[in-house]
């Protein structure tokens, strides 16, 4: 286990320079990878900072230099870097533009590779398949880059996407890690812990956004993050927003509209009720349910505030609640 581990982990640094390379150094790589990126806002120093690439769009070039330099075709297949379809090896990435997954101290883990045009057959990312090293509940996405920043500002902002984390720093916010769309786990939690216990949740403003930042949420406070959320305009992301509108007014906009957990259920569970009875108690027994994640012996103060909060906007009375609460605390 050790030893495939780390012959994979020397195959991913392999590959993460090879892809680098051709996209800087290639007349394709060049024309067509770093034409995407440019024209995508991304400096020189940015793409060097997350070691970004590009592949050919050719069947097997990867492929054959790979094997040429000695690398072994079942761990290629096996990092997901190569398929073999009835007996003849193709490169999986091609004519992709390509986002090296790091640890927390650098090791290459996996890539996310990204199509340049929208293609409805074809997945906008390919990402590696689950190995021994790319545990995909383990990993977030901006961790190496991020850390230190993650530390000095004590805050670490949580975003959906790849290039939300590459825009946010270019920007001057360094203090970001992503999801890579899939929800929040525990042990990404865990992670986000070591360097700090304030998170900022940062979802798009859409229907699936609100869904997976709720999920977030609730796992936060039970481990007692101080967990703020916040919510883009409707159709923007971090990437877009920061490209379009700059980094004061996203640090702006962020202060604006930073939101604690249980106000966020609530002004997204009462519109949701209107004059409903049934609904109204549903979304009561939700937010006694949030509220009793909260640490008691650690954070009775907040606790406290919440339920004043939440008995005021829910119209029910403040003991009742009290009770609700104390009824869902295992
Ligand atoms: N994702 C994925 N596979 C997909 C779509 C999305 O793994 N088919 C992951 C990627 O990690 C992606 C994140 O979910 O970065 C967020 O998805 P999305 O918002 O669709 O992509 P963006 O990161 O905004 O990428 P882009 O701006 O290039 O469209
Ligand atoms: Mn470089
Ligand atoms: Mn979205
Ligand atoms: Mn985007
Ligand atoms: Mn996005």
């Amino acid at each position: 286990q050790q030893q495939a581990g780390e012959a994979l982990r020397i195959l991913n640094e392999y590959a993460a320079n090879y892809f680098h390379d051709f996209l800087l150094n290639s007349e394709e790589g060049q024309l067509i990878g770093l034409s995407y990126f440019k024209q995508r806002g991304f400096r020189k120093e940015i793409i060097e900072r997350f070691r970004l690439g590009y592949n050919a769009e050719y069947n097997d070039q990867f492929f054959q230099t790979s094997v040429a330099k000695g690398h072994n075709k079942d761990l290629l297949e096996k990092a997901g870097l190569i398929k073999n379809r009835n007996g003849i090896y193709h490169d999986v990435y091609r004519g992709r533009v390509i986002f090296p997954i790091q640890s927390m101290t650098g090791r290459i883990l996996g890539f996310g590779a990204r199509i340049l045009k929208s293609n409805e057959k074809a997945p906008k990312y390919i990402n590696t398949p689950e190995n021994e090293l790319y545990l995909k509940s383990k990993i977030l996405y901006g961790m190496y880059q991020s850390r230190t920043a993650i530390g000095k500002q004590d805050e670490c902002f949580l975003v959906e996407g790849y290039t939300d984390v590459i825009s946010l720093h270019q920007g001057g916010v360094e203090n970001v890690v992503a999801s890579s769309g899939t929800s929040l786990t525990e042990d990404q939690l865990r992670l986000i812990g070591q360097l700090t216990r304030n998170l900022t949740i940062l979802y798009d403003g859409d229907a699936a956004g609100i869904k997976a930042a709720l999920r977030g949420l609730d796992m936060a406070l039970g481990q007692s993050f101080n967990v703020q959320l916040v919510l883009l305009p409707d159709g923007e992301d971090p990437d877009s927003f920061i490209q379009k509108s700059g980094v004061t007014r996203f640090h702006e906009f962020v202060k604006e509209h930073k939101q604690d957990v249980i106000s966020f259920r609530l002004q997204i569970g009462l519109i949701d009720v209107g004059s409903d009875p049934v609904k109204k108690s549903k979304l009561v027994n939700e937010i006694a349910e949030s509220i009793s994640r909260i640490n008691k012996a650690e954070d009775f103060a907040l606790q406290e505030h919440y339920i004043k909060t939440a008995s005021a906007k829910l119209q029910v009375d403040e003991t009742g609640l009290v009770n609700l609460v104390n009824k869902y605390i295992r």
